[in-house]
């Protein structure tokens, strides 16, 4: 244990961690030359048997060369975790101008949109959205609104009749039969719309399509007036064409509603049909077991289609209904 055994045991360290290129291996040399069995924590262990006079030198001399195989260590540690640092940083940059493949999200298609804002909006009031069956009963589509055999919606023109014919089966020629359902099905007061997808024989051209959307609505209760149905269709109005429209009922005919109304908008300076509204019929309350001494009820129904062409300025039905993303993608994906 002289003073060049432990110079040499310096040295070594030193050399055995400055010769290391990175933190894997100076772990080893530091175990080789600071763990237990590295000859300096030999020596260390051994100054107790030493004579006290010899302790101090010896002890001294072998604290000093510690302080210098430590400081070796940390300096050779610094360099190598600074060199880690730099490499990882190199490795995962990221370099944000590199061009990406551009995939679009899914979304959903116009007329979904605008059916979720319309029951969002009923949602918020009360109101229940209720779902009918697309292939539909000749009854529940026609004679329980008051709609007579001979009524020409259901010659073969306007109706999508299901075979056997026989079977009276139709494709639902408009979203009321929801009406009759929710009517045979529940106690009134009733406050419920039914968007949904609605079929008559047209051909497709600019404003027409074979496959269509409604919206209906219906409230019953008791002393419901026109002045409800007004103030419903109004704010309905708003929420879809912003607070300036104005509204207007105009005197029409539906089997099922009387009084009967159009309602118009005045939007972009010009009055546009939207839909039709009235009083329920009490011949279509009566049929559904409704007491009309007790309640009464108004109806609307608008085409979705129609909604959204006016409110977007879509002058092409074809634009709806072909799925073109470029003409989807403009409303958003709507999620
Ligand atoms: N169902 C009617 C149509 O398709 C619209 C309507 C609904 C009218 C409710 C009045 C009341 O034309």
């Amino acid at each position: 244990m002289n003073p060049a055994d432990i110079a040499s045991w310096i040295s070594d360290a030193q050399k055995a961690f400055s010769a290391a290129n990175d933190l894997e291996t100076l772990k080893v040399a530091r175990l080789a030359h600071t763990g237990d069995k590295a000859p300096i924590s030999l020596a260390s262990r051994a100054l107790g048997s030493l004579a006290p006079d010899e302790k101090a030198s010896v002890g001294k001399l072998i604290g000093d060369a510690k302080a210098e195989i430590a400081k070796a260590l940390a300096v050779a540690t610094e360099k190598l975790e600074a060199e880690r640092d730099a490499k990882v940083l190199l490795e995962e940059v990221v370099d944000i101008t590199l061009p990406v493949s551009r995939r679009h999200r899914g979304g959903l298609h116009p007329i979904t949109i605008i059916k979720n804002e319309i029951s969002d909006f009923f949602i918020e009031q009360g109101y229940a959205v209720e779902e009918g069956p697309e292939l539909e009963s000749g009854w529940l589509n026609f004679d329980a609104l008051n709609i007579p055999a001979d009524h020409p919606a259901r010659t073969m023109q306007d109706t999508f009749f299901i075979e056997p014919i026989e079977s009276g089966v139709v494709l639902r020629t408009q979203t009321s039969p929801v009406q009759i359902r929710s009517m045979l099905t529940q106690e009134p007061p009733i406050y419920m719309i039914c968007p949904g997808r609605t079929f008559r024989a047209d051909e497709l051209d600019a404003t027409h399509s074979p496959v269509f959307h409604q919206v209906e609505g219906l409230v019953i209760d008791k002393g419901i007036t026109m002045a409800h149905l007004k103030g419903t269709l109004d704010n309905f109005a708003r929420h879809m064409f912003g607070p300036d429209v104005v509204t207007r009922l105009r005197p029409s005919f539906f089997p099922f509603t009387e009084p009967s109304a159009e309602v118009d908008i005045f939007f972009n300076g010009r009055w546009i049909e939207w839909g039709g509204c009235g009083m329920v019929n009490p011949r279509v309350l009566t049929t559904c077991g409704i007491d009309t001494d007790i309640y009464t009820g108004f109806a609307f129904g608008m085409g979705l289609e129609r909604t959204l062409m006016v409110r977007h300025g879509i002058t092409d039905m074809h634009d709806i209904v072909e799925g073109d993303l470029r003409f989807t993608r403009q409303f958003g994906v709507g999620l």
